[in-house]
Parts: C-alpha cells; structure tokens; sequence
C-alpha cells in the first residue's frame, strides 16, 4: 500500500509505481487534484490494466491556480460530483473503487461562506453516486467522531485522518474504525513532509530502537503504526524507488512489547504546536 509519488518527473513516477506493483502493493492514494490530473493518468497508464489493484481517490478539493498548495475547498455537493467525474476520466475507468470525501469542516479552514456545507448533505450526494455506481465505496478524510458516526449507518469503508507516532489526536477515530471494521489509511504516516511538522524520525527513541533492530527510523515509525491498528493501511509518500523498497519492508518488522512501550512515549501530540513549544523551552 502506498500512495502515489509527488511528481518529479514522468519516468521516475512510472518507476515507482511499476515497482510498487511488483513488491505486491495493492492499494494505491490518489485524488484528481494532485498534479492536475497527471498523478491519475499515470497510474491509470501503469497500472491501469493489472488486476487486483485497489484505487482510492479523494475528492473535495481542487488544485490551486499555481503550485501544489493550498488546496482550494471544493465541498459542495455539486462540486464533490464533479471531482467524481474528474476522476473517472483521469483515472479512465467507469467506477473507482473507493471515492474518499475530503471533509473540510467549518472552523478547521478559512471557509468561504459557500464552502461551509453540511456533512449529511455530503454524505447524501456520496451515497447518491455510489447507488448510481459512479463510485465502488466510500471512505472518508479528516473526519470527526461525531461525523464518523453519523456515517456509520450509509457504509464507509476507510478513513483517512492525519495521525502517525508524533500525531495521535485522532485515537477515539482510530477506536472507532477498529470496533467497526473500517480500514485506517492515515495521512502524514511520517509525520508529513511540511517544514515544521514533527517528523517521526526526529525522535531519539525512534533513531534508538532503529539502530537496535538495524533498520531505518522511517521503518520503525511505520511499524509503530502496523503494531498499533491492526486495521491500519499505510500510505507514505514518496518519490523515490529506495525509500519504496525500504517502506514495504517497515512490513515485516516485529517491534516487541518493551519498543512499543517505548515508543508510546513519543509526545503524542506533536504537530506544530508541540515544534514550535520545544523551540521556546
Ligand atoms: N487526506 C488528506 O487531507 C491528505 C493530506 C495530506 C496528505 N495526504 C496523503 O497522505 C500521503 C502521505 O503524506 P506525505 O507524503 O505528505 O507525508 P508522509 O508520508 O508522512 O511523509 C512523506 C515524506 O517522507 C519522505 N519519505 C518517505 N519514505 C521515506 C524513507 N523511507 N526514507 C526517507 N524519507 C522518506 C518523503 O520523501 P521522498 O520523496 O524523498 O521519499 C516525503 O518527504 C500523501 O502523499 C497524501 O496524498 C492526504
């Protein structure tokens, strides 16, 4: 399981994807709105015609006019319908199999008063389409409790919140998918990519138990992850086929109850804030 790479260059992202294939990843990450569109016609020309490949888009926001970020909210239902639409042709097939709804919920995002749409009139348009079977299924992202629940009787198949070893807001979600059978695909697994995020692998318990083990701080940080949910898919980013072959690998990694205990001393809730309050203490 992986998601797809940021662009540097077309062979490189076929590269990654074809090598992905071949280690047996099955569950590719995408949305029309990573690259244009050029992230799915990629994967749709790799790996478009293997079988048994499971393909989650994400709909819910649109690319900005210049550069990857930030996203521009897309929330509306007639706009979640024709991100759907967007992605059956860049993805060029009659139905994805899981359509992720990209919650960007009042008070999380500077919301312009037309992006402020209620959750049961998102969840209503995203049934619609899968009765109408544009979409296979639906999984949702950064989602709450209370959201999630209301879901729970329409169907939801995944949930993608942030969360990784230095991100652990999102346990109750987490709980809740677990007693309910809901895959958990979390975004920034690493801890995310942005400058100031608290990366897993800046943790000195995380560089211990690495060296101990003799694998890769990445490596241990993702096998924190499989250790933790047992209905955990993980998706890392990258762009490099190395650091591919060394996340499939975190697969196979036993971390034993005294590294887990250690590990979960990680400040759970790192994110930025906690970035930024280590750098005043
Ligand atoms: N639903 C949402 O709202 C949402 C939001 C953000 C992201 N996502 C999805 O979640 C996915 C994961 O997020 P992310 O990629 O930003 O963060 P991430 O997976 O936490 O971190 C990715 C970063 O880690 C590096 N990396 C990956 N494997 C590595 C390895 N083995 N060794 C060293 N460095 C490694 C990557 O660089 P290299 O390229 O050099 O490997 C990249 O800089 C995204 O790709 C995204 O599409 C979803």
């Amino acid at each position: 399981m992986m998601q797809l790479p940021r662009l540097k260059d077309a062979a490189s992202a076929r590269k990654v994807l074809r090598r992905a294939f071949e280690l047996g990843v099955d569950h590719f990450d995408t949305a029309h709105f990573y690259a244009g569109g050029v992230a799915n016609t990629y994967l749709a020309e790799e790996l478009g015609s293997e079988q048994g490949v499971v393909i989650v888009t994400k709909v819910g926001a649109r690319p900005p006019k210049r550069g990857p970020m930030p996203m521009v909210p897309a929330q509306r239902p007639e706009e979640l319908r024709q991100e759907v639409l967007d992605n059956l042709r860049s993805l060029r097939t009659d139905r994805p199999d899981v359509v992720n709804m990209r919650r960007i919920a009042p008070g999380t995002y500077p919301l312009t008063p037309k992006q402020k749409v209620d959750f049961d009139d998102q969840m209503a348009e995203m049934v619609a389409m899968r009765e109408e079977g544009l979409i296979g299924a639906i999984g949702l992202s950064a989602v709450s409790l209370t959201e999630l629940r209301r879901a729970l009787p329409l169907g939801v198949v995944c949930v993608q919140n942030q969360y990784s070893l230095t991100s652990r807001k999102q346990e109750e979600v987490l709980d809740l998918c677990r007693a309910e059978g809901i895959a958990w695909a979390p975004f920034f697994p690493l801890g995310g990519a942005f400058p100031g995020s608290a990366k897993v692998v800046h943790e000195p318990v995380v560089q211990e138990i690495a060296r101990e083990l003799g694998a890769t701080p990445m490596q241990v940080g993702l096998a924190w992850l499989l250790h933790h949910a047992d209905n955990a898919l993980l998706i890392p980013g990258t762009t490099s086929v190395a650091h591919l072959e060394q996340n499939v690998a975190a697969g196979a990694i036993k971390l034993d109850d005294q590294a887990m205990a250690n590990l979960d001393t990680v400040n759970p809730v790192g994110g930025i804030r906690g970035f930024v309050s280590r750098l005043r203490s």
